[in-house]
């Protein structure tokens, strides 16, 4: 994707002592970048206050990352929102999260505009309720014709669930005598998965610590780098951001074969 030099300087003006956009190299910025973004109730927790208001706190954060993605000049931004796991939490927890997904949508359709991003969902969004799938539904119409980043945003997402849902699609095809079981390749399964068309992860950022996926993709991440990072994400911002970029930077992909020199 095209980056604006003057624009990414200017966003990234005010350095730390540690870090400066110079130590980044722009002809080697990850083209899809996953996060998946955990610690909203810790951060809520250690302030005395409900964790709800840790969610809230989480969506600022969010957008400086959809902004900070931008100014990188990602292909895509895909973040974990609610898993198909998260269920599990209290209702009023629940419906918290449902109703922020929805107003904050509506709030940043603007930005969306403003910056070309287009908009996708992962994952099963008949188990939402209905205003919150309304207004991904435009938010999708809106965003069609945009040409810039795609921002993904995994709601009601389940690795395991979308491996049996490609499955189960899969061999309905082939029951149906539309292709038959020897086409059921790489390529196929990647096909029917949610992030079909969408480039793998380069770059998967988790944060608050936790050292493990949560059900999050599971077949997208096979060669993916993983940087975990104990910050919790309310408070990951831009420098965060290109922290996880410099070592990403460092890394040396392999892919299974050797060293390039
Ligand atoms: C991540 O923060 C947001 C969602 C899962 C919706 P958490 O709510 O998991 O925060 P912690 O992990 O309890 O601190
Ligand atoms: C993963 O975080 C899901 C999202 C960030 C949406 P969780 O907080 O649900 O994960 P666990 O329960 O700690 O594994
Ligand atoms: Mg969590």
């Amino acid at each position: 994707m095209r980056l604006d030099i003057d624009k990414l300087r200017a966003y990234y003006a005010d350095a730390p002592d540690d870090l400066s956009l110079s130590d980044i190299d722009l002809d080697r910025i990850p083209a899809h970048v996953s996060i998946i973004m955990d610690g909203n109730g810790r951060w809520a927790t250690a302030r005395g206050l409900d964790r709800s208001r840790g969610h809230v706190a989480g969506v600022d954060a969010l957008r400086e990352a959809v902004t900070t993605s931008v100014r990188l000049g990602l292909d895509a931004l895909s973040v974990y929102a609610f898993s198909t796991e998260n269920w599990r939490r209290p209702k009023r927890e629940v419906d918290l999260l449902m109703h922020l997904f929805a107003t904050t949508l509506v709030k940043e359709l603007p930005l969306f505009h403003q910056e070309n991003v287009r908009l996708r969902f992962l994952g099963d969004l008949t188990a939402l309720p209905e205003k919150t799938r309304t207004v991904f539904q435009r938010g999708l119409d809106e965003t069609a014709d945009h040409t810039g980043m795609t921002f993904a945003l995994a709601v009601n997402y389940g690795s395991r669930a979308e491996l049996a849902r490609a499955a189960r699609e899969l061999a309905a095809d082939v029951a149906a005598g539309k292709i038959a079981p020897e086409d059921v390749d790489e390529e196929a399964v990647a096909a029917h998965l949610y992030t079909a068309g969408l480039p793998d992860p380069d770059l998967l950022i988790r944060t608050s610590g936790e050292m493990r996926l949560s059900n999050y993709l599971l077949w997208q991440l096979a060669y993916t780098e993983f940087y975990v990072t104990p910050t919790l994400w309310p408070d990951f911002g831009r420098w965060d951001f290109l922290r996880a970029v410099a070592a990403f930077q460092g890394r040396s992909r392999r892919y299974g074969g050797v060293v390039s020199s």
